[in-house]
């Protein structure tokens, strides 16, 4: 195994989970925030320092949809496109010192 040096200051990882029952953050419209985060991070040529990733259920369902930041140890729930601004506030300010 090698082992590298992350090369994001932060990532913010998005649960795009589906199921066909029940909530679930993809049926909330996850994947639309996902794409935006996305693109707000690429226009503002952030790439190369903050990642909008996907994961899987991360078990809040009816929370959802929910995502967390890292390292800001910071878990968002009921994200709207109302809240993609304070996000990228979020991922663009300096991480809480540990
Ligand atoms: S489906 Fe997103 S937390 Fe479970």
């Amino acid at each position: 195994m090698k082992t590298n040096p992350l090369p994001h200051e932060k990532i913010l990882y998005i649960c795009l989970n589906e199921r066909e029952t029940g909530e679930c953050c993809g049926g909330k419209g996850s994947a639309a925030l996902h794409g935006k985060l996305k693109s707000a991070i690429r226009e503002r040529g952030l790439s190369s320092r903050i990642r909008i990733s996907r994961s899987g259920c991360q078990g809040r369902c009816g929370d959802g949809p929910n995502a967390q930041l890292f390292p800001d140890n910071l878990w968002f729930s009921g994200i709207t496109e109302s809240d993609i601004d304070l996000l990228l506030d979020k991922l663009t300010e300096d991480s809480p010192s540990r």
